[in-house]
């Protein structure tokens, strides 16, 4: 797996604003967006494209058009909804598949309750979008379900990383192996605390997305 921190003084000032508690939840949505946009602009820059030509007004160009078949975008239910926009935005012509997965509030172990991917995976760039890369487990098991099904590489789009779910998800796909893993993180934070959540962090992406319900 690799990890890649996107140090750029745009996308730490709006990661700062989104952090601050005081930021309600329409400035938080808006910077969320702006966030994954800038972050998929790295994230996708090994994306698989094949040459074309274009006549231009004045002449034939050679360029390029992202490959077939189309890439995958993959938010995590329910957070991860709310970095959908951002990611259609530089990708408006990806597919979208849908995972939902709850972590146990005592244990943090993540369970899956919804699975709405292509059954064949075989040959395609996927993004995984989840705000919050905590203790590893629920990107551990998105990533699998991804393999399982043949995902050429899967590319996980996180606002924060703790160093803790870092290593999980390092250990679960060793470098060199199939699918290609990377996760690309505004920042890596100190750690998590007794309740899984990350320190400083921003505190629950999902809440401050869509409030408490
Ligand atoms: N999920 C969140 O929303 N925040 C955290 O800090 C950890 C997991």
């Amino acid at each position: 797996m690799r990890t890649l921190v996107i140090d750029h003084p745009l996308v730490t000032h709006k990661l700062t604003a989104l952090r601050d508690a005081t930021s309600d939840t329409a400035t938080f949505r808006s910077l969320t967006a702006e966030l994954v946009t800038l972050l998929a602009y790295e994230a996708t820059r090994e994306m698989r494209v094949q040459p074309v030509s274009v006549t231009t007004p004045v002449g034939v160009a050679r360029g390029v058009k992202l490959a077939r078949p189309v890439p995958l975008i993959v938010p995590v239910l329910r957070a991860g909804i709310g970095m959908l926009d951002g990611m259609t935005r530089l990708l408006p012509m990806a597919d979208v598949g849908f995972v939902g997965l709850v972590r146990d509030e005592e244990s943090l172990v993540a369970s899956t309750y919804a699975d709405r991917l292509p059954a064949v995976l075989t040959g395609r760039d996927t993004f995984v979008l989840d705000p919050m890369l905590a203790t590893g487990g629920t990107l551990a098991t998105v990533i699998a379900m991804l393999a399982d099904r043949g995902a050429t590489s899967v590319t996980a789009i996180c606002l924060l990383a703790a160093p803790e779910g870092l290593r999980r998800v390092e250990r679960a796909f060793a470098d060199g192996g199939t699918p290609v893993v990377r996760v690309v993180a505004a920042a890596v934070d100190e750690r998590l605390n007794d309740r899984g959540y990350i320190v400083p962090g921003l505190g629950d992406a999902g809440d401050r997305l869509f409030g408490q319900v």
